[in-house]
């Protein structure tokens, strides 16, 4: 469904160039939900918006491509990557707002899109937008409402109206229910699954939840710091993390059958972007580190059961 290969973004900032994304390749498949995890700041948003190609000024693609239909998205031009956007790839933000104008009616956000990707009347247009309201669980009533007359959970849901009004082949959902209080996180990521079934779209989902990604996901991809150090089903995740940080974001979530025990957290924090590594990015944090992981950058090894693990723990055991 997507193919992206060794993608690289950097920011031009006036100390110099700096690497946000360090060589992001993978592959994600028809119908399966891929969740991105990873601390704050260690590129998921950047990487979500590099494969939309709405990065932020200053912000480039330095590096690799993005494979979608057979076609490069890092060489299309304004009018291919429009009807990419949209039609092809649908996106739920963290912030609603993002996406939707304070001075227009949900109807209109929905009808506007609709009837720039299909030729509809403005009658049809409105009709399938009640439909799409009902599907996310909202009454029609509200298509005359600004978002800001709307709840956060309602303006979620109108988002994920908008973001599936076209039949997407993948959505990317990013980090699209944080702000919500847990029931209505519930409620929107049911939604988000029973969607996803409905319109057998491929769901990339960004979240530092990992109680989400045991809910919602197929596959994990961790990032560390812009590269990715691992990458599994979700079940070998959760019964044995590979890479020391996986296992360090595993232990420090609060487990029912563990209420006694401490939390234990990762010592110290992610690096500032752009810093030099001669080694392992996560060497200064990692409990395992020898002394060849702070000279030699570990290769990614290709495990037994299609795992994926850049650290040298497991050398040896690769199958090439
Ligand atoms: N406009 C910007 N200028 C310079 N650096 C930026 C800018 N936006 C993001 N970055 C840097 O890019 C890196 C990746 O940021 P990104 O927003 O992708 O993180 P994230 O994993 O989505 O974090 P969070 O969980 O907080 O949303 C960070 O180190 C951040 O400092
Ligand atoms: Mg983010």
């Amino acid at each position: 469904m997507l193919n992206i290969n060794n993608l690289s973004v950097c920011f031009d900032t006036p100390q110099g160039r700096i690497k946000v994304l360090d060589n992001l390749s993978y592959r994600l498949e028809k119908g399966e939900v891929l969740a991105v995890v990873g601390e704050s700041g260690c590129g998921k948003t950047i990487h979500s918006l590099a494969i939309t190609r709405l990065l932020p000024p200053g912000a480039k693609i330095t590096s690799g491509s993005i494979i979608y239909k057979d076609k490069d998205i890092v060489k299309m031009n304004e009018p291919q990557l429009r009807d990419v956007r949209g039609a092809g790839i649908g996106m739920i933000f963290q912030d609603p707002m993002m996406s939707l104008n304070p001075v227009f009616k949900v109807a209109f956000h929905l009808t506007e899109t609709l009837r720039a990707h299909s030729k509809i009347s403005k009658k049809e247009a409105l009709e399938k937008a009640a439909s799409l309201l009902k599907k996310v669980g909202i009454d029609e009533k509200f298509l005359n409402s600004y978002p800001h007359q709307l709840s956060g959970g309602m303006r979620q849901r109108v988002m994920t109206a908008l973001a599936l009004c076209l039949n997407p082949d993948i959505l990317i959902a990013d980090e699209p229910t944080t702000a919500l209080d847990v029931t209505v996180q519930r409620q929107i990521l049911e939604l988000i699954k029973k969607l996803q079934k409905e319109f057998s779209a491929s769901v990339i989902f960004i979240t530092h939840n990992l109680a989400i990604v045991n809910n919602i996901a197929d596959r994990v991809l961790v990032l560390y710091a812009g590269e990715k150090v691992e990458e599994c089903p979700k079940e070998d995740l959760f019964k044995k993390p590979l890479h020391p940080y996986s296992e360090g974001l595993l232990n420090s979530v609060v487990r029912l059958s563990q209420s006694k025990a401490r939390l234990k957290t990762i010592e110290g924090a992610p690096p500032a972007a752009g810093k030099d590594f001669k080694g392992c990015k996560f060497a200064e944090r990692c409990p395992y580190a020898q002394e060849r992981c702070k000279n030699e950058r570990p290769p990614i090894l290709n495990l037994e059961g299609g795992r994926l693990v850049k650290c040298w723990r497991y050398e040896g055991k690769s199958n090439g």
